[in-house]
């Protein structure tokens, strides 16, 4: 019988013949269809593909094939296909060339490895023949298109540099240079003392450079857990966890991408981290942890610290190639005390903000209180300026704020050690005996000075700790061994 001959004989024969039938079906009767090989790079497309490269930004097959397929057609899920070999058997796929029903499906080779994958575009406008189906997907698409708009709008930056309040010589520069630096895409380290505007700054920079349409990300790395930081940066690939992170999170790099990453409290990036860190500002690349592949970001950095660097790298715990790196445009802020002539600037600028997010009417300074405001250290800075500000406007009904209503400890501005002293007798009587034991002094003197931190920080507890140059670990241990010390 000649059919004999028609059909291989073995069974794996007949399904490579029906394999090989199924692709030129599909291939011939599909709106189009696409291979691409374990790259991600498309290695063919058939005749009726090619009708959708116009729309993709292609004019010839030859500028299309061989490029890989995230890159050249957007939000396709090839790639994924690749990596997880499992198929996508229907899928919505929308992009600037239309919305497509259509099918991904991993190509494996004997031994059963993954090779590469076809894509098949089933049907094109498919709003025509699923209408049920696609009122309830443009409805989800423009739900989500609001939630993203929200979270631009939230990350859209707070400040711009007018908002760096003061007219000393000492704030024009920080602004002057703050221009300057707007203007490129250097990363820039930000100077200065807890409370003195770093963060306004970042915000205001950003603001005032190209990047301000695009996302201001922010990393605060005191915060975050040392164990986290890393997925925080360069995110997590879909499968790399079990639990909550299954579905893998991109990294704070890539949700900058574009825009610009601020990375406050960078005196506290551990030093594993640092090589990596470097190597992302070198290379403007991050690779996601569970991945072996890098990604190209876009990302310009501002990085801020009250630390002293410098120091850091002389002792080793900061690396010397990262600090040169962030180096690069250094801006530094003065402390209140060293500008106190923005004082006055700073205060009416500070009790209109008040006002405006408190609701309360506008409140002015007595010439008393601008005195004593004037006498103050400020260790806290501006930030403590406005908590000592909030604080009388919130606890008076008076219109006018005098001295009497601030709480401050007129501490002379020239001699602080003294007043500690003259304020803190602990450890001996008049006589110059000691009345107390000497650990009970120290408790009691440290206790002090913690208190005082946390008024000077609005009971911030990572900025008190800074003030007190003691880790928050430590501060928190000390809070913890005294009986409600935060009163
Ligand atoms: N020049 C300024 N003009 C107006 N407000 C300011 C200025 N500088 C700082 N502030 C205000 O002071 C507060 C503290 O500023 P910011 O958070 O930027 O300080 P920081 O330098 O980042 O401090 P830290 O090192 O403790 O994080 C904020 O409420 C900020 O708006
Ligand atoms: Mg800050």
């Amino acid at each position: 019988m000649p059919s004999e001959h028609v059909l291989p004989l073995s069974a794996d024969g007949v399904l490579k013949l029906a394999a090989q039938s199924m692709f030129d079906l599909f291939a011939q009767t599909a709106m189009g269809m696409m291979v691409v090989d374990r790259g991600h790079r498309i290695v063919w497309i058939s005749e009726g593909y090619k009708r959708f490269l116009p729309a993709l930004g292609f004019e010839r097959e030859g500028d299309f094939v061989g490029k890989r397929v995230e890159e050249v057609v957007p939000n396709t899920l090839m790639n994924q296909v690749i990596e997880t070999g499992r198929p996508i058997l229907v899928d919505l796929l929308t992009n600037k060339a239309g919305t497509f029903l259509v099918s991904r499906l991993p190509l494996r080779d004997d031994e059963g490895r993954v090779i590469g994958a076809v894509g098949l575009v089933l049907m094109d406008h498919p709003e025509s023949t699923m209408q049920p189906l696609m009122t309830k997907f443009s409805r989800l698409q423009r739900e989500l298109e609001d939630a993203q708009r929200q979270l631009a709008a939230q990350r859209r930056p707070k400040y711009t540099i007018a908002s760096f309040i003061g007219a000393s010589a000492a704030a024009l520069e920080v602004k002057r240079q703050a221009r300057r630096v707007a203007g490129t895409d250097s990363t820039v380290l930000l100077l200065g003392d807890t409370g003195t505007g770093k963060e306004l700054l970042a915000h205001a920079i950003h603001a005032a450079s190209a990047r301000a349409a695009a996302p201001f990300v922010t990393v605060n790395i005191a915060a975050v857990p040392e164990t986290l930081l890393e997925a925080e940066f360069f995110g997590v690939v879909p499968g790399a966890y079990t639990g909550a992170d299954r579905k893998g999170r991109d990294g704070k790099f890539v949700l900058a991408d574009r825009g610009t990453l601020f990375l406050d409290e960078i005196g506290d990036m551990p030093l594993p981290l640092q090589a990596k860190l470097l190597r992302a500002l070198q290379e403007q690349e991050v690779e996601p942890l569970g991945s072996n592949r890098v990604r190209k970001v876009d990302v310009r950095v501002i990085a801020a610290t009250s630390r002293d660097l410098s120091a850091m790298v002389a002792q080793g715990v900061f690396r010397a190639d990262l600090y040169y790196r962030l180096h690069v445009l250094p801006i530094r802020l003065p402390r209140l005390a060293d500008r106190l002539e923005d004082l006055e600037p700073l205060a009416d600028a500070l009790l209109d903000d008040i006002a405006r997010r408190s609701g309360l009417p506008h409140k002015a300074l007595a010439s008393d209180a601008m005195e004593l405001l004037a006498q103050h250290r400020w260790p806290g800075n501006i930030r403590e300026l406005r908590n000592v500000l909030e604080q009388a406007a919130l606890m008076t009904d008076d219109l006018v704020l005098g001295a009497r209503h601030l709480a401050l400890d007129a501490a002379p501005a020239s001699a602080p050690a003294a007043s500690a002293e003259a304020a803190a007798p602990v450890a001996t009587s008049a006589a110059g005996a000691p009345r107390k034991r000497l650990p009970q002094a120290i408790a009691e003197l440290e206790m002090r000075a913690i208190r005082e931190a946390l008024t000077a920080t609005g009971g911030n507890k990572l900025a008190a700790a800074k003030l007190l140059g003691i880790s928050r670990a430590t501060l928190y241990e000390k809070l913890g061994a005294a009986d409600d010390p935060a009163q």
